[in-house]
């Protein structure tokens, strides 16, 4: 997290340069980088791909996708030329034989350069893909790898993943990306808590009564749903994206903001992760899978109707109540909620704090008192909401209302927010790896979330329908209400 500064001269090798993720993302934050004049002059991107493209045909297909991933009013053709003339393409078969030479070649020339191989293909390519690096001797002590996820499926083929790929680079040269943790209000998240005293003596099991994390998605598996379908919604968010929220929101104040004190603090609240094992896993957990339904008004398909009809009982919603069983968390649940084809799309975490202990107010019973409330909305409309509850204007008696304070990103700040990608590619550059899971964080939240999956399995149950554009399961209402709480819903 240290403060923008020019980033070095690099190579930035994409193993997958012509796949969805590098079209969508990679390549629009570096445009976006290139653009505010954050790449140095001799950086270079080179896609690896199996795509049988020269220099000039992939720059004619990123020029053609390109400006459909950038936000409004962030293209300009003067950029754009300048940024499509760092571009270059060798075509590789990354699971075949052949050497390297053309990519050997590329990179020579250029000796001086930090190399970041990052690698945006399958998981199972990973430790090949290092392999065949260290053997065609591209890998030097300036050399990173930053990794996608998911690392493997679970913990058995995530250690397997990160030896290979520890076989090859040094733990300070792997960059495992969690975009969530790049994104603006995520790393708010830590300014929030420790940039201002007011929160920190109040944020524990004595104020706070729960929490929850939504990351609610109105997108269906679509084009990807041969990869989903290996994967399902506690893997592709909860086991990463979800887990580390929630790292964030229940951590010791780290001792200072530096890669290792960060990540310890992170590393002990998934240890402290209350084991969700054998029948409690059926009680704790919901998971969901949608039917066709209406999305924004439009007809959508199910999630086996994008499957062609293949039968499958990979989850597309997740709903789960989890605890931290350390001194400041005890008692204080932690509710997570996830899914695909959902009503709205909206990601944040709600900090729900304990009810006043006895109401002054008369004809006003403490349950009619709304506890106070604090939403951080991640996205879309960034803001922080602190639900405070006040006299509604007039005379007679006292009514009281709960009203949010808002701090709307859009209306506080003029600039852009840069996309989590913009800033983590700087950091990998830079090598600051403070936004990135270390090894140990990914095995320990496999740890957590393996015993989940073993639990669905052996019960021989699915997932239960939901339709599209709904809020998921009422299995998933049914879980919190039980405990006599509700989901956090408000419309921005
Ligand atoms: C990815 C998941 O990591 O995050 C996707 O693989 C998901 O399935 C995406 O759609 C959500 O990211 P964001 O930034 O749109 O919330």
């Amino acid at each position: 997290m240290s403060a923008a500064h020019p980033i070095a001269p690099c190579d930035i090798v994409v193993f997958g340069g012509t796949g969805d993720l590098a079209m969508r993302k990679l390549l629009p934050a570096l445009y976006l980088r290139d653009r505010d004049g954050h790449l140095a002059e001799q950086t270079r991107i080179v896609a690896v791909s199996r795509a049988g493209l020269d220099d000039a045909g992939y720059r004619d297909k990123v020029a053609a996708e390109l400006r459909g991933f950038l936000p409004a009013d962030c293209h300009d053709a003067a950029s754009e030329e300048n940024f499509l003339a760092r571009l270059h393409h060798v075509t590789i078969d990354i699971a075949g034989q052949d050497p390297w030479l053309e990519l050997i070649t590329r990179l020579s020339e250029e000796p001086q350069a930090v190399r970041v191989f990052y690698l945006a293909c399958t998981p199972h390519l990973f430790g090949p893909v290092c392999a065949k690096l260290a053997e065609s001797r591209l890998v030097n002590e300036q050399s990173r790898v930053v990794l996608e996820k998911p690392i493997g499926r679970d913990i058995a083929s995530a250690r397997a993943i990160n030896d290979e790929v520890g076989a090859v680079f040094s733990e300070q040269q792997i960059f495992r990306i969690d975009h969530y943790l790049g994104k603006e209000t995520v790393q708010n998240l830590l300014v929030l808590r420790f940039a201002n005293a007011l929160l920190e003596p109040l944020w524990n099991s004595g104020a706070i009564d729960h929490v929850q994390i939504t990351a609610s998605e109105t997108v269906g598996a679509g084009s990807r749903a041969g990869y989903y379908d290996t994967s399902g919604a506690l893997r592709d968010m909860v086991q990463n994206h979800l887990l580390q929220l929630l790292c964030l929101v229940a951590m010791e104040p780290p001792t200072r903001l530096d890669r290792d004190a960060v990540r310890d603090e992170k590393l002990k609240v998934l240890q402290a992760l209350r084991p969700l094992e054998g029948p409690d896993v059926l009680r704790a957990t919901v998971r969901g899978q949608y039917a066709p339904g209406l999305v924004d008004g439009e007809p959508v398909a199910g999630y086996l109707d994008e499957l062609d009809g293949k039968p499958s009982t990979t989850e597309t919603f997740v709903a789960l109540k989890a605890e931290v069983g350390n001194w400041r968390w005890a008692g204080v649940p932690f509710y997570l909620r996830t899914g695909k084809r959902l009503e709205r799309r909206a990601s944040e975490v709600v900090v729900q704090f304990r009810p006043v202990a006895h109401s002054i107010f008369p004809g006003i019973a403490d349950e009619f008192i709304a506890p106070n409330r604090l939403v951080i909305r991640l996205q879309p409309d960034e803001a922080v909401r602190l639900h405070l509850v006040t006299k509604e204007p007039g005379p007679g008696g006292v009514r009281l209302r709960q009203v949010p304070l808002n701090l709307s990103f859009a209306e506080t700040f003029d600039s852009r927010l840069p996309d989590a990608y913009e800033r983590l590619l700087g950091d990998v550059v830079r090598g600051d790896p403070t936004l990135f899971m270390r090894r140990d964080e990914v095995e320990a939240a496999w740890q957590w979330t393996e015993p989940i999956l073993a639990a669905w399995e052996q019960s021989g149950t699915r997932p239960k329908r939901y339709a599209a554009g709904t809020s998921g399961p009422t299995a998933a209402t049914a879980l919190i209400e039980r405990d006599g709480r509700t989901w956090h819903e408000e419309d921005v």
